[in-house]
């Protein structure tokens, strides 16, 4: 689970567009949802493009899967669209709140083309539900 910018705000971040669960509680409901599915997920969270890149590189070393919510990234990142592109894992784009009801600059997803399929708009559920598709996806086509 890749999380982008400013969401190691979540909780006191825009509350009324976020909601009030925190990063922790996000990662904590992911890993009791990855317990009920027997799989094993590792949270990481950057403030910095470089950074998810490297992590976006490293991930296929030991993981199946990504699902990431690239935050303001999505929007911007050629390069993090080119490393998804570039591992060729399979990854999962998740969104907290439904951004094609919001300000237009939000409605453009970089990530979009490159993923399997991408969930906006149900909150921290949106975690679960990407990491059910994740486990889903990996256990259809493996
Ligand atoms: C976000 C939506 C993005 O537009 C925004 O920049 C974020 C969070 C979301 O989860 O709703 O930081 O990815």
């Amino acid at each position: 689970m890749l999380h982008g910018p400013n969401l190691n705000l979540l909780g006191t971040r825009e509350p009324e567009v976020y909601g009030s669960v925190t990063l922790e509680g996000i990662n904590q409901s992911l890993t009791e949802e990855s317990n009920k599915l027997q799989v094993q997920v590792s949270c990481l969270q950057f403030n910095h493009e470089g950074d998810l890149v490297d992590a976006i590189h490293k991930a296929p070393l030991e993981h199946q899967g990504i699902i990431i919510n690239a935050a303001a990234y999505t929007h911007t990142s050629v390069a993090i669209r080119d490393a998804i592109s570039g591992v060729n894992i399979p990854t999962v784009e998740v969104h907290l709140s439904n951004i094609y009801r919001r300000e237009e600059f939000r409605h453009h997803s970089y990530i979009a083309p490159v993923v399997i399929g991408q969930i906006s708009g149900f909150g921290s559920n949106s975690y679960i539900l990407g990491l059910e598709a994740i486990v889903s996806h990996l256990r259809t086509t493996n």
